[in-house]
């Protein structure tokens, strides 16, 4: 039944004013012929991945770039599973690892399907990859089963697309500037002074501005990550260097979020050959680096600034402080201890602390959720302050 109503989500988004192209996944055309679809949108159906409506372009890569968003609804729990695992083995599974748009999932199915472990686990990994989900509603179904699995309603489907639409353009314009990783400072040609910082917290808030359509400078220290595609990338390795490529790009970005764990101290003098062991103990002077969110939200004018604290006792006071001292608009802290937030891992649990002196928990997501938060919090901050000027 929820294949029919993919006719009618198409023909809504329509009326919304919005180009529908359909791709099919061969059980769907069992239950309604592409015909139907090409019949309402005006445009071809794309099933097989070897159909080519247009000679010489290749449909998969096509459709994924051309995208603003992808709408796969209804979703079943066997498209789901071949979703969460990145299989490619129809046109559908393709374009969706193909695409940077953003996808949204309506999934229909027998209610203990739906609430199947296997399933549930498959959502899971697809919402911390930043799929959104449009949830099933309750209902009788077709086969006569009632509880959770009914492809949501037609205007809440058609709302989610409105919205998310609109949420990958709430930053156009905007140049958000992103500080990620450690930064190495070095004792000798081989060793370093640096911290556990992976960089996944800073590549994930890139990768969210990204979506949101902002412009963005991802300035990093050394991290084993590949950057978001669409981010301008400024390589570093120390927090002087840093500093200084901040420096460089401040002027020119509206906001600044600084997620780098930038090493505190320096060795004071670097030593150009390798030291040698010897039996003796060694001192190791350090040195103050900049404060490079401080110093620059010092003189940010109308520019956001955001910044993050990670700590290990007392976090929200510390954090207040910070959020102070620093002239920051936004702060995001977590508790490093803590098991599943923090450095190296994939989650964090933050909570985020406004000038206003808001105070916002979240649960604990991963990381790329976390930024999608933030970036929604930056957003409106922005607006905010637009408003007002
Ligand atoms: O004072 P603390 O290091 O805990 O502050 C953390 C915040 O300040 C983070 O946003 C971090 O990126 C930024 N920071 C910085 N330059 C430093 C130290 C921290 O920009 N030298």
């Amino acid at each position: 039944m929820a294949a029919y109503r993919a006719a009618d989500i198409a023909r809504e988004l329509m009326r919304a004013g919005h180009t529908v192209r359909v791709v099919m996944t061969h059980a769907a055309t069992r239950l309604i012929s592409p015909d139907t679809f090409a019949a309402l949108t005006g445009n071809p159906v794309v099933v097989d991945v070897f159909d080519e409506p247009v000679p010489g372009q290749i449909a998969h890569i096509r459709l994924a770039q051309a995208a603003d968003l992808v709408l796969i609804a209804p979703a079943t729990a066997h498209t789901i599973a071949r979703l969460a695992i990145g299989l490619a083995d129809d046109m559908l599974t393709t374009l969706a690892l193909a695409t940077r748009a953003p996808i949204l999932i309506a999934p229909a199915m027998n209610p203990a399907m739906w609430t199947h472990p296997a399933v549930q686990a498959h959502v899971q990994t697809l919402r911390a990859r930043g799929v959104e989900f449009i949830d099933p509603t309750y209902g009788l179904m077709a086969c006569g089963d009632e509880g959770w699995g009914k492809i949501a309603d037609t205007p809440v489907i058609v709302q989610a697309v409105q919205q998310r639409l609109q949420r990958s353009r709430d930053l156009a314009g905007v140049r958000v500037l992103v500080t990620a990783g450690p930064t190495y400072e070095p004792i000798d040609p081989v060793r370093f002074v640096g911290n556990r910082s992976s960089g996944k917290m800073g590549y994930a808030v890139a990768e969210a501005a990204l979506a949101h359509g902002a412009e963005v400078v991802l300035i990093t220290g050394p991290t084993q990550l590949s950057p978001p595609a669409g981010a301008r990338v400024v390589r570093v390795q120390t927090a002087q260097q840093m500093f200084e490529a901040v420096q460089a790009e401040f002027e020119a970005c509206d906001v600044l979020i600084a997620t780098a764990a930038v090493a505190d101290y320096r060795p004071e003098r670097t030593l150009p050959l390798k030291r040698k062991r010897t039996a003796r103990s060694w001192t190791l002077r350090l040195v103050p680096n900049p404060d490079i969110v401080g110093t620059m939200a010092q003189r940010k004018g109308e520019r956001i600034v955001v910044g993050f604290a990670a700590e290990t006792d007392k976090a929200l006071a510390h954090a207040q402080a910070k959020l102070r001292q620093k002239n920051l608009d936004l702060i995001a802290v977590n508790d490093v201890l803590e098991p599943g937030s923090g450095f190296e891992v994939d989650t964090n649990r933050l909570t985020l602390l406004y000038a206003d002196g808001r105070i916002e928990p979240l649960p604990q997501m991963s990381k790329r959720e976390c930024a999608e938060h933030l970036i929604r919090a930056v957003a409106q901050l922005l607006q905010a302050k637009r408003a007002q000027a």
